[in-house]
């Protein structure tokens, strides 16, 4: 077995850092991506040759057809969105051809979820999370209250007592949480049941399925989604999402021992974004944080929101790193700093009289908190990185810009992506990427 041939790549920031880029790029190396949490509130753009996918539950390796993708436990599936998903790659070209397995044991998200996600939110006023309104936070909610519902309870189809008992039991504690008009159980238990004949032939016991496929010597890639500091223990609580997007995640969201994983692949951006409230600390007035997201096309893929934008913070990803055990960094979207004539990395903050390193818990305290800035020359008066292939072709400014987030990260950066085709990315020679890509 040559399991360090494993690799689990995760989000060091807010989410959104190009990770379904570099699955996609790094996919054909594997015979198998996996997904360990989250739901379709994840939004991975992959661009191939003009033409643009937006996954949100199934992971972005199954635009290479040899690969088969799994959606583990971890995952919280709201089956319609599932179905559409599907439907919308077949339109694409894109055949699943049996090559999708789903967990038996994930829960999924029934229409009351958002529902009440939405009353939540509501009743937070000015404290709200700024969700992403898909049900994710009720439907963990319900899994960790032991009163989920998950996909083998679908197998009963209509005629199932179980899961007529078990949607009814969720529907009147909803009813009797919202006003108006109540909700019949009767036609959430038809959608759900009705649902199974489709979905059936996907679905499996997924830690077997790695077990075997991991024995066999088939090398799996983890695929994280959102990122640290949305996670729901280690990030910006109480604004994260729901999950643990950090590599713990992988263990429990699908059933593999931690040697399972070989390498850490964390994704950052070149700067920083969030969507959603929370403190943000290295976030920018709004002239160049419109510039950041115009260049950047910096809106939510899940629901087109507009994204914070601020400068990388080393904070940030060094916490990222240290939590994930992460071996090597890509960077991501280098080319939308091209016009910019100063570059900053925050590299710790000014909290009151004390300088921290690291983020305090208290997230009150973090809004608080100061950025310490390095400033770094840009390359707006050079060339620029846009489409660059080769670490060569990188103005001298960016070089040093990326030699400073390594040691300021302290790790190396392995990957550098110029562009959002697959074919504008930089492989460093003799890092972990090299190992999958050459
Ligand atoms: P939820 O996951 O919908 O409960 O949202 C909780 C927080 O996580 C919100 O601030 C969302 O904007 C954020 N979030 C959830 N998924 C993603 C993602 O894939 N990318 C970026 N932010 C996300």
């Amino acid at each position: 077995m040559t399991l360090d041939r494993n690799l689990a790549v995760v989000g060091a920031q807010w989410g959104d850092e190009g990770k379904g880029k570099i699955v996609d790029l790094l996919a054909p190396a594997f015979s198998v991506v996996a997904r360990s949490q989250g739901g379709h509130n994840a939004g991975h753009t992959v661009l191939v040759g003009g033409r643009q996918f937006i996954l949100h539950l199934i992971p972005s390796g199954i635009l290479h057809p040899g690969v088969t993708c799994v959606i583990g436990n971890g995952v919280v599936i709201d089956v319609g969105a599932l179905f559409a998903e599907l439907d919308g790659l077949a339109a694409q070209g894109i055949d699943l051809g049996g090559r999708l397995l789903v967990s038996d044991r994930a829960h999924v998200i029934l229409p009351y979820h958002r529902e009440i996600e939405r009353l939540a939110e509501e009743r937070r006023g000015a404290l709200r999370i700024d969700t992403t309104s898909r049900g994710i936070g009720p439907s963990y909610e319900d899994k960790a209250g032991r009163r989920g519902i998950r996909i083998a309870d679908l197998a009963g189809g209509a005629h199932g007592e179980r899961l007529a008992g078990l949607v009814r039991a969720n529907v009147e504690a909803r009813n009797r949480l919202v006003a108006g008009e109540p909700l019949d159980w009767r036609e959430v238990h038809a959608d759900a049941a009705e649902s199974w004949a489709r979905l059936q032939p996907m679905v499996g016991d997924v830690s077997e399925f790695l077990a075997s496929a991991l024995a066999a010597g088939r090398a799996v890639l983890f695929e994280g989604a959102q990122g640290a500091m949305l996670d729901l223990d280690h990030g910006t609580y109480p604004y994260v999402t729901s999950s643990n997007a950090t590599i713990g995640g992988v263990c429990t969201g699908l059933g593999v021992g931690p040697r399972a994983i070989g390498s850490v692949l964390g994704i950052a951006k070149a700067y920083t974004t969030r969507v959603g409230a929370g403190p943000l600390p290295t976030e920018l007035d709004s002239v160049l944080a419109d510039r950041l997201r115009e260049v950047g096309r910096e809106y939510g893929a899940s629901t087109g929101r507009p994204r914070r934008c601020g400068w990388f913070d080393a904070a940030v990803v060094r916490r990222a790193v240290r939590i994930n055990g992460i071996d090597a960094l890509a960077v991501t979207k280098l080319d939308v700093l091209d016009a910019l004539e100063e570059l900053r990395v925050c590299t710790g903050y000014r909290c009151g009289e004390e300088h921290l390193t690291d983020l305090p818990a208290d997230v009150e305290r973090l809004e608080a908190c100061r950025p310490v800035y390095e400033t770094l020359p840009g390359w707006a008066q050079t060339r620029g990185t846009a489409g660059a292939r080769r670490e060569a072709d990188l103005p001298a400014a960016a070089r040093a810009y990326l030699d400073r987030l390594e040691a300021v990260c302290g790790v190396p950066i392995s990957i550098v992506s110029t562009g959002s085709d697959r074919s504008e990315t930089i492989v460093r020679p003799e890092s972990l990427g090299a190992r999958w890509l050459t």
